[in-house]
Parts: C-alpha cells; sequence; structure tokens
C-alpha cells in the first residue's frame, strides 16, 4: 500500500512537471533564451530548447538544472544574478520577473521532466 502511495505520488509529480514545461516552461525559455541557446546559436555550448539539451548543460556551469534541486541549478543561478554580471542572463531586455523565476524553481523541483 505504502509502495502504491509513493509510486503515484511520484508519478503525479512527473505529470505536473511534464505539464509546466508544455504549458510554461519551454514557452518562457523559447521566447527569452532560445534565440541565443538554440539550434541557430548555442552560447557556451549551451541549448535550452529540449530537456535532454538542459541536462547536457553548458561549457561552464555544467547541466543546467539539477533535478529537485533549484537553487543550486544554474539556468536559475544566471537568472537571479544582479543585472549586469557577466552571466546574468538573459543579457539583453528585461530581467525574468519573480513569477517567471519561482515557475521555472517549481518546475525543477517537481522533477523537471
Ligand atoms: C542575447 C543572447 C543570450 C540570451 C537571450 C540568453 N543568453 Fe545565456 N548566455 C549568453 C552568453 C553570451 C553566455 C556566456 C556568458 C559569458 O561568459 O559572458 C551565456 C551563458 C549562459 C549560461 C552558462 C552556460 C555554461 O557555460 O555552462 C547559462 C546557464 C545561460 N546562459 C542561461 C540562459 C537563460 C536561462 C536564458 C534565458 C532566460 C539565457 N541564457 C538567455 C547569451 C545569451
Amino acid at each position: 500500500m505504502k509502495r502504491t502511495l509513493i509510486a503515484l505520488a511520484l508519478a503525479t509529480c512527473a505529470s505536473a512537471a511534464e505539464d509546466l514545461w508544455t504549458a510554461k516552461v519551454q514557452p518562457l525559455l523559447a521566447a527569452r533564451c532560445v534565440e541565443c541557446h538554440g539550434p541557430q546559436k548555442a552560447k557556451h555550448g549551451l541549448r535550452l530548447d529540449s530537456i535532454d539539451a538542459i541536462m547536457k548543460g553548458g561549457k561552464d556551469l555544467g547541466p543546467a538544472v539539477i533535478a529537485g534541486k533549484p537553487d543550486e541549478s544554474p539556468l536559475i543561478k544566471v537568472c537571479v544574478m544582479p543585472r549586469g554580471e557577466e552571466m546574468a542572463m538573459p543579457p539583453k531586455g528585461a530581467a525574468l520577473t519573480t513569477e517567471e523565476i519561482a515557475m521555472l524553481k517549481e518546475w525543477i523541483k517537481a522533477g523537471a521532466k
């Protein structure tokens, strides 16, 4: 019984992450990051247009996301850096909003699927 419940909880978590990816994470990255981290250009070897590519990561910071650990994930770290720092992302346009960062963190916490 306990096992079933845990399996159920994990499955619910995975589908929450999958829904977030499709509904919010991917559109946000596509709008703000993929022009420099995608098929056209991959700055620092990093592409953010698929989960596989995100997990493969970039040249300096390694895997951009550590599933379950938003605060240790480079993808979050670079987005909360003070504007003007070399690695602060995205380097042009406005910083991501508090809501966008919270949503990205939620996706990572839910397993980043
Ligand atoms: C205008 C182009 C541009 C956009 C848009 C952009 N980046 Fe970057 N990104 C760069 C450049 C250039 C670097 C290398 C930074 C440096 O060393 O100065 C970089 C580096 C990074 C790295 C470190 C990669 C490594 O070496 O491991 C991460 C993580 C990252 N970006 C995430 C993001 C995220 C998340 C977004 C969207 C919110 C984003 N970037 C949007 C140009 C961009």
